[in-house]
């Protein structure tokens, strides 16, 4: 079930949308994405101190089946009793038996969800929200670029791009941590290495013992790239912060805004559009976004 929302609360200001028919809640539209599937959680591996890498298997197989998302979109994590968190996905979009999430504990859910085993019984609803548009990425020379968390909402660009390898020109994936102990998937980075024109480097701020790499931050990483810029696009995911300093470097190196991708974080709550908690002026972070292109949010007010 591949949807890429398209709807939203009807903005009164704007006059064409109050001219459309009277369905004020759209439910015909809402309601396939309301559902909530029931999954179990068939495996959880530490990744770190603060976050777990978990697969969820929805447990009706019709509906696993049908299930499917597009890198970028999250899912509401129901947790029974405690409330619903939106995670990205951030498995292979080709894997059809479970999606993997990985979350970090910040609070009341994650907490509890950190807490949970294998058998335990969570809700998904979703999957929702804007993609990383890869399939308009295709012939380019792409950059992957993350920063301590984001490696999580790359990871499935990442499996795209390199298993449609031939699909793409070069590819480099970018990654930078506060400190080695703080990387994610790193068990996964020799066998992306492996792949031809398959690009990967790791910078790290304060580095331990036993790190030989790069000491540095994440822009740093970018003065030994070479790619035309007319030939590029970037997905760049980490804090806010990170996204001004990596989207300056890239503009600065001649790649156009348009083609650098960002996933915006806000705290929500229905993920459809419903209940204005994610909104960054008129546009609903959970249905507009959470993919905007860096053009749309250096235009949107507080966004970042
Ligand atoms: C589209 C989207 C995708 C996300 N993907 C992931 C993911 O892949 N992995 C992951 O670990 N987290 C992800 N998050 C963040 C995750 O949803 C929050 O960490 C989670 O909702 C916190 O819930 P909680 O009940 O544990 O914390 P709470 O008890 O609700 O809050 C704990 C602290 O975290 C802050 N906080 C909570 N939610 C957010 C938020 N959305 N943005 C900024 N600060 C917040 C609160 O202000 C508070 O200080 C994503 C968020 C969004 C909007
Ligand atoms: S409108 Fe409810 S989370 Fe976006």
């Amino acid at each position: 079930m591949t949807q890429s929302l398209s709807f939203r609360p009807y903005d009164v200001r704007q006059e064409h949308e109050m001219n459309e028919p009277l369905d004020f809640n759209r439910w015909a539209q809402l309601k396939p994405v309301a559902k909530v599937f029931k999954a179990m959680i068939t495996n959880v591996i530490r990744l770190t101190e603060m976050e777990k890498l978990f697969h969820l298997r929805i447990i009706d197989d019709t509906e696993r089946e049908r299930f499917s998302f597009l890198p970028g979109q999250f899912v509401m994590i129901e947790v029974p009793g405690y409330g619903e968190v939106p995670i990205t996905v951030c498995s292979s979009t080709s894997n059809k038996g479970f999606i993997e999430v990985c979350v970090r504990k910040v609070g009341t859910v994650t907490s509890v969800l950190h807490r949970a085993g294998r058998g335990a019984k969570v809700g998904i609803r979703g999957p929702f929200g804007t993609h990383f548009p890869l399939e308009r990425m295709k012939g380019h020379s792409i950059l992957l670029i993350a920063g301590g968390l984001g490696l999580a909402p790359l990871r499935a660009p990442i499996f795209y791009v390199t298993e449609n390898r031939s699909e793409f020109k070069d590819v480099h994936i970018l990654y930078g941590t506060k400190s080695p102990d703080q990387e994610l998937f790193d068990y996964q980075y020799e066998s992306w290495r492996r792949i031809d024109g398959v690009d990967i480097r790791i910078i790290v701020e304060k580095p331990d013992e036993r790190w030989k790499g790069p000491v540095g931050l994440i822009t740093e990483l970018l003065d030994d790239v070479t790619v035309d810029p007319n030939e590029t696009y970037a997905i760049v995911c980490g804090p806010p912060v990170m996204f001004k300093f990596v989207c300056q470097r890239l503009n600065q190196m001649g790649i156009p805004m348009d083609r650098m991708f960002v996933s915006l974080e806000r705290r929500m709550h229905c993920g459809m559009g419903k209940c204005c908690r994610c909104n960054v002026g008129s546009t609903y972070t959970c249905t507009d976004g959470p993919v905007f292109d860096y053009w749309t949010v250096m235009n949107l007010k507080e966004a970042i």
